[in-house]
């Protein structure tokens, strides 16, 4: 379904010269296959993701999606195609502070269109799953680092995603938390035949997964 051949990213650093940080990475991701990723810090993990969500442009190689290069595609067309088949939970959340828990959850389907109403109910039903009931009318920069990671995953799986890129999703959660998000994102890429790629050095979560991989300085391996 999707498939980076040959990927390289570098970064011109002004003093350094350039730093490859993606070096020549090859990944096939299939439909509804799930995979773990690791790797120490510094490696390259969320910039893999971002080129992948084309958040950033790769250096070269090349990115295709079902039928679909993303390379060639311009930024309005990279927000459509991310709004109409991936979900990201970033590292740091980026979620939308001025707003509440329930319109930082049903912005992805505002987006596409759909009905206030719609939306709101569909996210009232992940706010009921999250347990953020109490806080569904709180802006989100009054809520924990927990809680706002649960909004930010609660927004990926809004749309039901194609792919969903989680970038350690339960970084900021309990072992209890954790073990309940894993669960709840299993399952739903398999309720929605939807494949996932999750960043996370934690046992609890890789232990979870058939198929991981690893970076090392930019280097992909098995
Ligand atoms: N915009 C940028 N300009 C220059 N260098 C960058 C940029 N973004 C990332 N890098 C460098 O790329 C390398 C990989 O960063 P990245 O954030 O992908 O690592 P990571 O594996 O996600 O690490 P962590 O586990 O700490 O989140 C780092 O050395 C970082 O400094
Ligand atoms: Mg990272």
């Amino acid at each position: 379904m999707l498939s980076c051949k040959k990927i390289y990213k570098s970064y011109n650093t002004t003093n350094m010269g350039s730093n490859t940080v993606i070096d020549n990475v090859d990944l096939t991701i299939q439909k509804g296959e799930l995979i773990a990723l690791k790797g120490p810090s510094g490696s390259g993990k969320t910039t893999l993701l971002n080129l992948i969500s084309g958040l950033d442009n790769i250096t070269s190689g090349e990115i295709i999606f079902e039928n679909h290069n993303l390379t060639l595609m311009n930024n309005d067309e990279l927000s459509y195609f991310r709004n109409k088949n991936i979900g990201i939970i970033f590292q740091f959340f980026n979620l939308l502070n001025d707003l509440t828990v329930i319109e930082n959850i049903s912005m992805p389907l505002l987006l596409r269109g759909v009905s206030r109403k719609t939306a709101y109910n569909k996210a009232l039903e992940l706010v009921k799953e999250l347990d953020l009931v109490e806080r569904e009318n709180y802006k989100t920069s009054l809520l924990s680092g927990g809680e706002s990671q649960k909004v930010a995953i609660a927004r990926s799986l809004i749309t039901e995603p194609r792919i969903i890129l989680a970038d350690e999703p339960t970084g900021n959660l309990d072992a209890e938390n954790t073990e309940k998000i894993i669960k709840l994102l299993i399952n739903s890429c398999k309720a929605f035949n939807s494949s996932l790629l999750i960043v996370s050095h934690d046992e609890n979560i890789i232990k979870h997964f058939n198929t991981v991989y690893k970076l090392d300085s930019g280097k992909l391996s098995s």
